[in-house]
């Protein structure tokens, strides 16, 4: 069976999906590998080391039409869906709740899509194939480095003869696995960090890593399903900003990683509360995409100042910046949800195996996943589409 990398074309993209140390234990499975000219170069795996490792090079054009199983980062765009080969199977961050109208795409042309994003993420056993929290963990790390980068002064205390510098005030709000990561990453550099999430669980894991985890006097408990976050009412949102207000008043830095599945983003930091910062402070807001973020000030993609010359910074793929790093740990994750759905050399699609009826997004020219499927019932009479 031959198994393809693609070389990602998303602009920014410098991530591959997988890395020339995997390449042998897919060999050991009974799989060629192939990888399309190029694909590692931007995260630094030159063509050279994947010919070591016993991969062979290819072309764009092969790698698309020679190939049982495609690997990849970023779900196809139209262009490569028409690349693609009845029978092929395509394994990614495909996002298909995000667009269901692409995985459709996928289905008509009987392609078989394996989305990494839909692992049942509290199995122990997926836990190894959850590119979700190995990716958030990288971008936890960036957040922070580039939070202290862009500020004026330290994170830690440092007394030296030339006076005394105090710690940084870090405030971390939304402590999932993004949240976690930036919390450890502050205190490294020696930063005072606080904390707060509207689920209650996280102040155990908040405080076992160092932060001081805010409670709120209206105290918002908002634990929903599979363990996310739910929405907030209006009432909920307004009382939690307005609360919010003092303490970021009161922070140098604020990391912003708050999301609800299916949902924009939740709105934390308000723009009264950038006006309420002292001039240099620092924010860096992860949450944000092109629905929005969790600052009200936040542009996607950029870097803007307040009018008083607060920085807020909305980067869109902070993973790609540590392209490395983020391709080694992305690859073990794709790695392991291959190995799960191919034995002895073939594609063998288990729908009773949990992993394999939650990830398994299109097959045999439908789409089959429950929750993409719904999102692609027609809109009730006189009402939106779910
Ligand atoms: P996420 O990216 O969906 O959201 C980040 C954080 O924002 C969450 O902790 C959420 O509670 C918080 N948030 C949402 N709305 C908020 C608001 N209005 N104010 C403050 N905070 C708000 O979360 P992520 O990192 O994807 O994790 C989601 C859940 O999945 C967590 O419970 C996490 O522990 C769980 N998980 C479990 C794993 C396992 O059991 N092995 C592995 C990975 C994640």
């Amino acid at each position: 069976m031959r198994v393809g990398v693609v070389r990602e074309i998303a602009p920014e993209e410098r991530r591959v999906a997988l890395v020339p140390d995997a390449v042998q234990k897919l060999r050991e499975a009974k799989m060629t590998v192939l990888v399309e000219r190029g694909a590692g170069a931007a995260a630094s795996f030159p063509d050279q080391l994947y010919v070591d490792a016993g991969a062979r090079i290819v072309t764009t054009a092969a790698i698309y039409s020679t190939t049982d199983i495609l690997l990849r980062i970023h779900r196809p765009t139209p262009a490569e869906v028409e690349l693609l080969h009845e029978g092929q199977v395509v394994i990614g961050l495909l996002a298909p709740l995000l667009d269901p109208r692409a995985m459709l795409a996928l289905a008509h042309r009987n392609v078989t899509a394996i989305s990494l994003d839909a692992i049942p993420r509290t199995l122990s056993r997926s836990q190894g194939m959850d590119a979700l929290s190995s990716q958030a963990n990288v971008g936890g790390y960036k957040a922070v480095l580039i939070a202290a980068n862009a500020f004026g002064r330290y994170f830690p205390l440092l007394t030296t003869p030339a006076g005394t510098a105090k710690p940084a005030n870090v405030l971390v709000l939304g402590v999932g696995v993004a949240g976690l990561q930036a919390i450890a990453t502050a205190r490294r550099l020696g930063a005072m960090v606080k904390a707060y999430d509207v689920r209650s669980d996280t102040k155990e894991q908040a405080e076992s890593l160092g932060a001081q985890f805010v409670t709120l006097k209206s105290a918002i408990e908002a634990t929903g399903q599979g363990g996310y976050a739910r929405a907030l009412t209006a009432e909920e949102q307004a009382a939690q900003q307005s609360e919010l207000n003092g303490i970021i008043a009161n922070s140098d830095i604020v990391i912003t990683t708050a999301q609800v599945p299916g949902r924009r983003p939740p709105v934390l930091v308000t723009k009264a509360a950038v006006e309420g910062m002292k001039t240099g402070s620092i924010i860096v807001d992860m949450a944000a995409s092109e629905l929005g973020g969790n600052c009200e000030l936040s542009r996607p993609g950029k870097v803007v100042a307040s009018a008083n010359g607060v920085e807020i910074h909305a980067p869109l793929n902070l993973p790609s910046s540590m392209p490395t790093g983020a391709s080694i740990f992305y690859s073990r994750n794709i790695s392991n949800l291959l190995l799960n759905v191919v034995s002895d050399g073939a594609i063998h699609l288990d729908f009773d195996d949990e992993v394999t009826a939650a990830t398994v997004i299109t097959n045999g020219g439908k789409v089959v996943q429950p929750a993409t499927l719904k999102l692609l019932q027609p809109a009730p009479k006189g009402g939106a589409q779910a």
